[in-house]
């Protein structure tokens, strides 16, 4: 592993690389290594296995985010030992700046960034002034520097993280921040550099925070709080306070916010919600929280037809460990019924009779392949034949389909941890889905992979312009019927697919998704 001290000898380094132009995963630390910046290198070291580059790790103990009164002095300070856990976890290079070649004018000289009021007047921020503004301006200054495609931080501190992916959107920054889990103690105590400073008389007592904060969690998902109204709210966070007391620990705060706006949480509607807690055992001041989550995650894919949404949807949900609804598939089925059964797809109450005591199955096999059965039948392969690709909107725009098959659909995800694709999802189906996507691409790139589809699968391409001819008339169809209208749900977020690549948009997808749903409150399936 390089050991580099200058901005010249990064750049030397960078230089050197077989092929520069590859991406760099970037892990800024304050130093005093532990397990969970080596996660964040093993993570990075993932994603650079996956995408060619380097890993860079930095450490520097940034004089500007620590008060007066604060550990500024005592912080660990081991670089032979930091070089070792580094290299052991997957860094290529660490970086060691001095203060000067951070900060070139001195702090008095500096241009500082502030990051908005309404992420850093609570939790950490209100006891600790001028702290986020610390951190934003070293990162903003070690990204000049080291120019990182991807930026890992610790959830661990997850107003940070909330503060640093701001001075990145803001600030319009070409590079992408992505987060790794909380790291815990057998015991359950989060790891932090400044666990050393706990003497072994102190460590048990420290325990009262995280195992406090799990008990609220746990009271939230058994669902033992009423989730309404704030005083439910207010008995958690007071739990959680006095059972810090009792441990003999002085409380900063206690508090429960929004996780990406970090605005107060008066009550437990919202999901999931970050309960953060902080406090002194002794003179170590220790942080904490818990994602308050009332039911497993649920992501909501809509769009227009042709945008891919079947291909990474199921792909996004395997590498999240969730479940794959494939909505379209239901509909389908619906469709290869009326058919089957000789009914003319436009006969509104000749289909709603179809529909009593219907029996309608999705089965993932061992494979991981979707398994479609109807009334006992398994109908997989039946359902993309072209008579029933060319009915199915007639009969997918019943009231009466819609309604059964909603609540079918409603009924599968309230136990949560899926995620749906289709053309109401958002809107009609999941409208508390954590996170709505609205995933499309322009009508001359449908066309374009539409043509791709049919020559891949032997069928006789039409014209370009015919195709997309086709497409602008379906997504009026779709978007102007009467019945469950394909329209992007307020809250989604649009995803425009053109030029990306299917890994490149399953990419976007997660990045999505763990601003809303942190690995912390949804860790997924084990990495090999
Ligand atoms: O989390 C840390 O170690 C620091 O706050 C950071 C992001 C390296 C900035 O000094």
């Amino acid at each position: 592993m390089r050991l580099l001290h200058t901005a010249a000898e990064l750049r030397q380094w960078r230089q050197g690389w077989e092929r520069p132009a590859d991406p760099l995963q970037f892990v800024p630390t304050m130093g005093g290594l532990h397990q969970g910046h080596q996660s964040l290198v093993a993570l990075a070291d993932r994603a650079r296995a996956a995408r060619g580059g380097q890993v860079l790790l930095s450490v520097f103990v940034n004089p500007l985010q620590f008060g007066p009164a604060e550990d500024f002095d005592r912080y660990p300070r081991d670089l032979e030992a930091d070089a070792e856990l580094a290299a052991a976890a997957g860094a290529d290079a660490l970086f060691a700046p001095s203060a000067a070649e951070i900060y070139p004018g001195g702090p008095a000289e500096l241009t500082r960034i502030q990051p908005p009021d309404s992420l850093v007047a609570g939790l950490c921020g209100r006891s600790r002034p001028g702290h986020f503004a610390g951190v934003a301006t070293v990162v903003a200054r070690l990204l000049a520097l080291v120019r990182p495609d991807v930026l890992w931080l610790g959830e661990k501190d997850w107003q940070q993280l909330v503060v640093l992916r701001r001075l990145v959107a803001d600030l319009g920054l070409p590079l992408q921040v992505c987060s790794g889990p909380t790291l815990r103690q057998a015991d359950g105590l989060p790891l932090s550099s400044r666990n050393r400073y706990l003497s072994p008389d102190q460590q048990p007592k420290a325990l009262a925070l995280p195992r406090s904060l799990a008990a609220a969690a746990q009271q939230v998902q058994a669902g033992t709080n009423a989730i309404e109204g704030g005083p439910s709210m207010a008995s958690l966070t007071k739990a959680v306070r006095s059972t810090l007391l009792q441990a003999g620990l002085v409380v900063d705060y206690v508090e429960a916010v929004e996780p990406r706006s970090l605005r107060p949480a008066e009550t437990l509607q919202t999901s999931p919600l970050l309960l953060a807690a902080a406090a002194f055992c002794g003179t170590t001041r220790l942080i904490d929280h818990v994602f308050l989550m009332r039911r497993p995650p649920i992501v909501a894919i809509d769009g227009p037809a042709g945008a891919g949404k079947s291909t990474v949807t199921k792909a996004f949900a395997a590498r999240l460990g969730l479940i794959y609804l494939d909505t379209g598939a239901m509909y389908r089925a619906v469709t290869w019924l009326v058919a089957s059964a000789g009914v003319d797809p436009a006969e509104a109450s000749a289909v709603a009779d179809l529909l009593v005591d219907l029996d309608l199955q999705l089965s993932t096999s061992a494979e991981g392949a979707q398994r479609v059965s109807i009334n006992g039948q398994d109908v997989t392969e039946a359902i993309r034949s072209p008579e029933v690709t060319g009915q199915v909107s007639v009969v997918a725009a019943h009231g009466c389909v819609r309604e059964a098959l909603t609540r079918q659909q409603q009924a599968m995800g309230a136990r949560g941890g899926l995620v749906a694709e289709g053309r109401d999802i958002g809107t009609a189906v999941f409208p508390d889905a954590e996170l709505k996507v609205f995933l499309t691409a322009t009508v001359a790139e449908r066309a374009r992979r539409r043509a791709l589809d049919l020559a891949q699968r032997g069928f006789a391409v039409p014209e370009l312009a015919e195709l997309a001819a086709q497409i602008a008339e379906r997504d009026h169809l779709d978007s102007s019927r009467a019945v469950a209208p394909l329209i992007q749900a307020a809250d989604a977020v649009e995803l425009i697919t053109d030029g990306l690549s299917i890994a490149a948009v399953i990419d976007q997808l997660e990045l999505l998704f763990r601003e809303r749903v942190p690995a912390d409150a949804w860790p997924g399936p084990a990495q090999a």
